[in-house]
């Protein structure tokens, strides 16, 4: 079957020619952008948001934040005052390099002055969803050994301090009454700080930020980057965001997701952009109001919410003046071809898929300005990046063969390990020299990729990835639910959406409330989105005769597919 390709955007891009860029480039070429290059004091919010304060773009917007109650706008210079502050405010308390600082409440300028505050003084900043209870906190922050974190009065109710030896202090963002033994009053703290401080300098090998996310096994594992991202997050934003100096752009991912961050926070202002930051929850009609009332040009967001508002209708598109955009983007998971013809018909834009994870840190493949779209693909490597499709012994198979997406190990913002396991982070690089992602993909004879699933069972719904091995964790814990095996099941507006398969303990009948009771008991103990939208009793599960509940099997059943090959169940 012939696709019908997208022809390039017209108009001025940073990335002209990619072919020849590709064949052209060196990462070190990149290092001269940096101060660091004449300078050698390398950090990350230094070049961020420092550096724009000894040109003319001081003055210039950094941030634009509104929500329901707030609207304000910060210029860089301001950024690099408040970060100074909260820099002091930590350094006050006795944090140093190294440590790590979490960072867990609702995206409020507040949040970006803790992140860059924190990176200034070397510390590692842990950014947390706002919308995570208490069993997934108290994971992040045991297994991090975690001494302070930043939240507000509350958000307060879902950090078990008392299960947290190592956490020395609380920073109250927000109305505090009384303070408890340490406990800081941000307000209070910020008012009395110096705006002056002495950035510390670091390696490009030091720890600059700790995301944690889910595998098909085990606890969510944190990945640490490194400051010397900053490379790949600086040109990823020049060339695929295609970020110029009269952009207004809008990342519309939370920081407790690496979008939020690496495209939220560093590869925006490491180019000097105005970013646009807009709390609350998602509706149409707030969303495209934001575009309207900042003139938005650059647009970053994910399949889901294209999605939504593909739901939401043609009509309300017209309402609002979307005129100002010049470049939408997409990643997160696969962008159906049919959102991208859609977006060329209410937005007369394409949307460009990209791919990347949280350990690549940054940006790989994807669909540049002047490259033709082939809707359905994410897109070709990024110049410097070498990807590849291969077989599990390691051999690169030819163009339309389906196999493991590779990535030859070494681009700058590779994640530098999992924290507290090494043994995890070897796995990725177990075949030598290589980088294995998960996702199994294929490449065309033109070179693009093909996105075809994942490997594991890790399950992405609306955007966000979700080991089921949390979720039947947290689900055996409740007392009626003696077995637990969950699965994604494919949802036209998520993705998948979260399903398990339980038995129950002796004891127990079936009902509604208690299945409601169940869903609930996994919402407040781990978080909303990790809740299964359905569950299905059953006797008993398929397990393997070591014991592990086969989801394959749990899917093959939801799908009505073959089982396949069950010599390894009990029974
Ligand atoms: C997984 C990584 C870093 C972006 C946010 C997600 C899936 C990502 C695409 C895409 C199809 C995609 C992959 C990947 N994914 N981008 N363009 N097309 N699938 O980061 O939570 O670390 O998840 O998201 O399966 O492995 P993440």
């Amino acid at each position: 079957m012939k696709t019908i390709t997208l022809p390039v955007t017209p108009g001025k891009h940073n990335l002209v020619n990619y072919e020849e860029t590709y064949s052209n480039f060196d990462w070190k070429d990149v290092e001269k952008e940096f101060s660091w290059y004449e300078t050698g004091q390398v950090n990350m919010a230094y070049e961020a948001i420092d550096r724009h304060c000894e040109t003319a773009r001081k003055n210039k917007v950094a941030l634009y934040y509104s929500d329901a109650n707030r609207d304000e706008k910060y210029t860089f210079l301001e950024m690099k005052k408040l970060s100074n502050k909260f820099g002091n405010v930590l350094r006050e308390i006795g944090i140093k390099k190294g440590d790590r600082v979490f960072v867990f409440m609702p995206r409020t300028p507040e949040l970006y002055v803790s992140v860059l505050g924190t990176i200034k003084i070397g510390a590692i900043v842990g950014p947390l969803f706002e919308a995570f209870m208490e069993g997934a906190v108290r994971d992040r922050l045991q297994d991090s050994g975690a001494v302070s974190i930043i939240t507000t009065p509350e958000l307060l109710k879902r950090v078990p301090v008392t299960e947290l030896p190592e956490l020395k202090h609380v920073i109250l963002v927000g109305n505090v009454e009384e303070l408890q033994t340490g406990q800081v009053s941000y307000r209070d703290a910020m008012a009395k700080a110096s705006d002056k401080l002495e950035i510390e300098w670091v390696d490009r090998q030091d720890g600059l930020i700790l995301h944690y996310t889910s595998g098909s096994t085990g606890k969510p594992k944190g990945v640490l980057h490194v400051h010397n991202a900053m490379i790949q997050h600086y040109q990823t934003a020049k060339w695929i965001l295609d970020l110029q100096e009269e952009d207004i752009y809008w990342c519309t991912a939370d920081p407790g997701w690496v979008t939020g961050t690496s495209y939220g926070i560093f590869g925006p202002w490491l180019n000097g952009a105005s970013n646009v930051i807009r709390g609350g929850r998602f509706s149409p009609q707030d969303w495209y109001s934001t575009i309207e009332k900042y003139s938005v040009t650059v647009w970053y967001s994910a399949p889901t919410a294209f999605r939504m508002l593909m739901g939401a209708g043609d009509e309300i598109v017209k309402q609002y003046d979307l005129s100002s955009l010049r470049h939408v983007l997409s990643v997160g998971e696969p962008l159906n071809p049919e959102v991208v013809h859609w977006g060329m018909k209410v937005y007369n834009k394409r949307i460009h898929d990209n791919w990347w994870m949280t350990e690549t840190g940054a940006q790989l493949i994807s669909n540049y300005p002047t490259m033709e779209i082939k809707p359905g693909s994410m897109g070709k490597p990024f110049p410097g990046i070498t990807a590849a499709i291969i077989d599990n012994d390691g051999n690169v198979l030819p163009p339309n063969r389906m196999g493991n997406l590779a990535i030859k190990a070494g681009w700058p913002s590779m994640m530098n390990r999992i924290w507290n396991n090494p043994i995890k982070y070897q796995e990725y690089f177990a075949i030598e020299g290589w980088y294995i992602s998960g996702d199994s993909a294929y490449v065309d004879e033109d070179g693009y990729f093909w996105f075809q699933g994942r490997i594991d069972d890790v399950i992405m719904t609306a955007g966000e990835r979700v080991g089921p091995f949390e979720v039947e964790s947290k689900l055996v814990e409740h007392p009626a639910v003696a077995e637990a095996g969950v699965i994604g099941k494919p949802d036209p507006v998520r993705g998948e959406i979260i399903k398990a398969f339980i038995a129950l303990r002796a004891g127990y009948t079936v009902s509604e409330e208690l299945l409601e009771e169940i869903r609930n008991f996994v919402k407040t103990g781990l978080a909303a989105h990790a809740a299964p939208r359905e569950i299905e009793v059953k006797d008993k599960l398929p397990k393997t005769r070591s014991g592990k509940i086969m989801r394959r099997v749990l899917k093959a059943w939801e799908l009505g597919l073959p089982t396949g090959d069950l010599s390894t169940m009990e029974d």
